[in-house]
């Protein structure tokens, strides 16, 4: 039956991460406002493919989801639509998808469809844009990674998580004269290392963006100690390289790359165990108590924060006006004061990498946080 109005899609793409709900009520509630219909189709962009999957969205099944993690769409960073191999590396999507994905568009008539993501999926939607479907992009990720945008939303939620964590670990660390290494998200960027390290009083925070040594990393336990501070807190990022350049990942293997060769595919890497190795080799060079946590997939998981509810609240608001205003292949961004939009060819091969002169480094340098890297006095001596 051909649609009775303007039809909005949605969809939700990738990993998990607090405030999906947020933007996916926002945009419903505007794009009602307007006029328009609005569907979400589930399980990412596979609900646009055999078998078709959305169901409809209205006020009733958006009414209190603002504060839930996780997505009511659900999502998925597997499967036949997979544009990321790795940082900066694109597959092409098999043409036969990008038509069939098309054709429900267009079957559905859906005016404009509102892609939520991260740099993989936002790949995607860039090469749905180009086969000529209308959609906007929203971005998303805990790790903060994705270019022209201050914020993704997630991020702060992310953060908050880690820093809760740290909060916690500084206790018992204290008590028993320990060592504690927390190792959290971060593949290609260490900005929740950086943030929870310098919110949860970290002492040590290890990153991608700035090569360490265990030297160094020692050698900072050690000045600690003789100021007296028996404990040590490190915070490690998944994907910060060993001195060696080794990423850590399934299992406990590394390599230089982060994607693997799957018999069929090639695939992300799962990384993961940094913080284990860290702990041992410290453990083993200075002869201290050391434990490690991988606070992993908590960081994606529960309710966001009033910061990431406003940040996704304004995004899934500016991408109706922006299918409204037919300003398809472009992104929201958060340019502050400002939400304003940038097209997702752009974003999507503008990684948002920590600058190791950046403010909060610096800031951090000049409190004594070390970065592993030897670089311990204060940048503005
Ligand atoms: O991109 C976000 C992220 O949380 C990364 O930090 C992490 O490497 C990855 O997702 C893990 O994804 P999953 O375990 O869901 O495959």
């Amino acid at each position: 039956m051909p649609p009775s109005k303007p039809t909005i899609g949605i969809l939700t793409g990738g990993g998990d991460c607090p405030g999906l709900n947020a933007v996916i009520r926002a945009a419903v509630k505007s794009a009602l406002k307007l006029g328009y219909d609005c569907v979400g189709f589930l399980k990412g962009y596979e609900g646009l493919v055999d078998p078709v999957a959305y169901m409809p969205l209205d006020l009733t099944n958006t009414a209190n989801i603002l504060l839930q993690g996780g997505t009511i769409l659900g999502s998925t960073n597997k499967g036949r639509f997979s544009a990321l191999v790795g940082e900066g590396a694109r597959v092409q999507i098999d043409p036969t998808l990008l038509a069939a994905a098309g054709e429900t568009v267009r079957q559905l008539g859906i005016s404009g469809l509102i892609c939520i993501g991260g740099d993989g999926s936002l790949a995607i939607a860039q090469q749905l844009h180009e086969h000529g479907i209308p959609v906007v992009g929203v971005p998303k990720t805990i790790d903060n990674d994705l270019g022209c945008t201050a914020f993704t939303f997630g991020f702060d939620s992310a953060v908050a998580c880690a820093t809760d964590a740290l909060d916690r670990l500084h206790t018992t660390a204290a008590s028993h004269e320990r060592i504690m290494v927390l190792e959290v998200m971060g593949r290609h960027a260490g900005w929740i290392a950086l943030h929870a390290g310098i919110a949860g009083g970290g002492d040590v925070i290890l990153i991608p963006e700035i090569p360490w040594t265990f030297e160094h990393v020692c050698q900072k336990v050690l000045d600690r100690e003789c100021e007296g501070k028996r404990f040590t807190l490190i915070v490690v990022a998944e994907g910060a390289r060993l001195p060696d350049g080794g990423l850590v990942h399934d299992g406990g293997g590394t390599g230089k790359d982060d994607v693997g060769a799957g018999a069929t595919e090639r695939r992300q890497v799962r990384l993961g165990g940094i913080g284990e190795i860290v702990a041992n080799e410290v453990a083993k060079r200075l002869g201290r108590e050391v434990r490690a946590l991988v606070l992993g997939h908590l960081q994606r998981g529960g309710t966001p924060t009033a910061f990431d509810r406003v940040l996704a609240t304004q995004f899934g608001a500016h991408s109706v006006r922006l299918v409204h205003e037919g300003r398809f292949g472009q992104m929201v961004c958060y340019r502050p004061p400002d939400i304003a939009s940038v097209a997702i060819a752009q974003a999507i091969t503008t990684p948002a990498a920590i600058d190791p002169g950046h403010a909060a480094v610096q800031a951090a340098r000049a409190l004594g946080i070390g970065f592993g890297d030897g670089v311990d006095s204060s940048p503005f001596a």
